[in-house]
This record gives structure tokens, C-alpha cells and sequence, in this order.
């Protein structure tokens, strides 16, 4: 008896020790690994879809001042580990954070929209960098990135390795240096650790090098295609 009162002030002193961030990791761990075992329903994907559409548009493609990234097209995995990092705070995005938190997103819904959103096809129009530097840009994604990132910048799925080809310039650039500097704190130690040394000039060239990766051309839109799941949709500028 004593022994188990014990153990429970001492757990209770462990959690309250636990510093917060912790605590956010764990908390978005055991929602990725309950997502990512459960069967999606798609169409009710396109239902939760509704909300994020404001931002990211009806098709995914987000913004080309990549002021919101595409989405379209990401792994699956992907998707539901950065829902689950923004909503327990292990990533900041300040304007998405609350409407995550209005919807109350339950695994099975980062699970279904996770799968409506990697069956889209993606944009031939992504923000592109100026387009001076890709030798140099080129060589550098050859030996730095591919590893992890594949020669195309195709990601893997089941690694949680987020496709990055055919995605918007700024919005690359930001997050690289979010994740360089630790601001971005759900990132991959070993990339962390990789990028130290990045002048502006060789994040500016990798960068453009990568947003000019192409995906396959039966990942692409039609031109002029626009998501028929939203045929009355606004598509004035985005909320910034
Ligand atoms: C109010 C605007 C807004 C809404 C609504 C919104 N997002 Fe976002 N989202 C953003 C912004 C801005 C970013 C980029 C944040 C950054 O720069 O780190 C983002 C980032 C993301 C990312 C990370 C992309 C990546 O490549 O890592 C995913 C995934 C995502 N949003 C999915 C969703 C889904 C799914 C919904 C609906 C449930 C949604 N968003 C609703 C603004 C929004
Ligand atoms: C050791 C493996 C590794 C290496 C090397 C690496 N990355 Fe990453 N990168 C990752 C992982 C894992 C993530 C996703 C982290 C997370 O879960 O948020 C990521 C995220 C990113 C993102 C954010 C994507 C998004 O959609 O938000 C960009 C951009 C990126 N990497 C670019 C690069 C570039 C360019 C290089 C080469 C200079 C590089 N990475 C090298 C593993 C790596």
C-alpha cells in the first residue's frame, strides 16, 4: 500500500517535472501511431477538407508567395505527423493552430484527410526561386539531401519524409531556416545537424533547385483543372 502511494506521488512528481515539450511529443506520437492504423474514409477527408481549404485552397496548392504550402500530393504520413506536431505545439504555425483546435481533430480525421489530401494532384504553378544559381543549387541537393529527401525530392512514405519537389520557393526557404535555426522544433536532428553550415547564397540555390523538381506528370493537374469537390468556392486571396 505504501509502496503504491509511492509510486503514484512519484509519478504525478515525474509528470508535473515533465517539461511541456516533452509532453507535446509524446502526445503527438500516440496520435501519429493511431492515425496511421486506421482506415481512412475519404470522403469524409473531403468533409474536413472544408476548413483547411480556406487557406490552403480547394485544390491544396496553397499559395505561390508560399505564404501556405502545397499539400496536395504529400505522403500520408506526413500530413498526419505535421496535424498532430501543430497541435500539441511541437510546430508553431499561429495562423492555423486555432482552427485546429476549433475542429477538435481526432485521429480518424487527420487519417482522412491525410488520404483525400495524398490523392490530389498537384500544381504546375508553384513559386519558383530566380532561377540564377542551379548548378550550384543542384550539386548541393546531390550531396546533401538525397539520403533522405530522394533524387527527385519524392520523400518516402513510409519513413514520414516529406516530398518536397514541385513545392513553393519561400515557403521552402522559410522552413529551412525555421528548421536550421531550431525554430521549427519537430525537424530531424541529423538534418538539423547537416545544415549548420548553409550560407544565404546555398539555401537561395538549393531551394530553387528543389521547388524546380518536377513530379511525375501523372502526379500533375490537368492545366486550368480546378477541384470539382468545391465547384462554388471563392478564390480570392487567401486570409493572411
Ligand atoms: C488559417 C489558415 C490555415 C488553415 C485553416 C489550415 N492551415 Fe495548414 N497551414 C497554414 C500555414 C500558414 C502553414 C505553414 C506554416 C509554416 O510556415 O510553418 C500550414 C501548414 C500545414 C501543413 C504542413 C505542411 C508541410 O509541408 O509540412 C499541413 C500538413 C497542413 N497545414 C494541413 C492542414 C489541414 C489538413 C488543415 C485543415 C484541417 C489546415 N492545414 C488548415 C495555414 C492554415
Ligand atoms: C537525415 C535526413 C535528412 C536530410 C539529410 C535532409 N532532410 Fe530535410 N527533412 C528530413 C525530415 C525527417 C523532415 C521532416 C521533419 C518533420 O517531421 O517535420 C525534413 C523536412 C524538410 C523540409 C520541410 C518540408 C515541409 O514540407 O515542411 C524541407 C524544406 C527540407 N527538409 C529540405 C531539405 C534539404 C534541402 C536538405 C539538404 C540540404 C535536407 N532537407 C536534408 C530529413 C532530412
Amino acid at each position: 500500500m505504501v509502496r503504491h502511494i509511492l509510486v503514484i506521488t512519484l509519478t504525478c512528481l515525474l509528470m508535473i517535472g515533465q517539461p511541456a515539450a516533452e509532453q507535446g511529443i509524446n502526445q503527438a506520437m500516440r496520435q501519429i501511431e493511431e492515425a496511421i492504423h486506421l482506415t481512412p474514409d475519404i470522403y469524409n477527408g473531403r468533409e474536413v477538407y472544408r476548413i483547411c481549404a480556406v487557406c490552403h485552397m480547394p485544390e491544396g496548392w496553397g499559395t505561390e508567395d508560399g505564404y501556405y504550402p502545397q499539400i496536395a500530393g504529400q505522403h500520408s504520413t506526413v500530413i498526419i505527423k505535421q496535424l498532430a506536431d501543430i497541435l500539441a505545439r511541437n510546430r508553431d504555425t499561429p495562423t492555423m493552430f486555432p482552427f485546429t483546435i476549433l475542429e477538435n481533430l481526432q485521429p480518424q480525421e487527420f487519417a482522412d484527410v491525410a488520404a483525400y489530401l495524398a490523392g490530389q494532384p498537384m500544381t504546375r504553378d508553384n513559386g519558383l526561386g530566380p532561377g540564377t544559381d542551379l548548378e550550384h543549387g543542384k550539386r548541393l541537393y546531390e550531396e546533401n539531401c538525397i539520403d533522405c529527401h530522394g533524387k527527385n525530392g519524392e520523400g518516402t512514405k513510409k519513413d514520414y519524409m516529406p516530398l518536397i519537389q514541385g513545392q513553393h520557393y519561400n515557403y521552402l526557404v522559410r522552413q529551412f531556416e525555421w528548421i536550421r535555426t531550431g525554430k521549427r522544433r519537430n525537424a530531424d536532428e541529423k538534418m538539423v545537424e547537416q545544415i549548420q553550415g548553409f550560407t544565404d547564397r546555398n539555401i537561395s540555390a538549393i531551394m530553387d533547385y528543389t521547388s524546380r523538381l518536377k513530379p511525375p506528370s501523372g502526379r500533375l493537374a490537368a492545366p486550368g483543372w480546378q477541384n470539382p469537390d468545391f465547384p462554388n468556392f471563392f478564390r480570392g486571396e487567401s486570409p493572411k
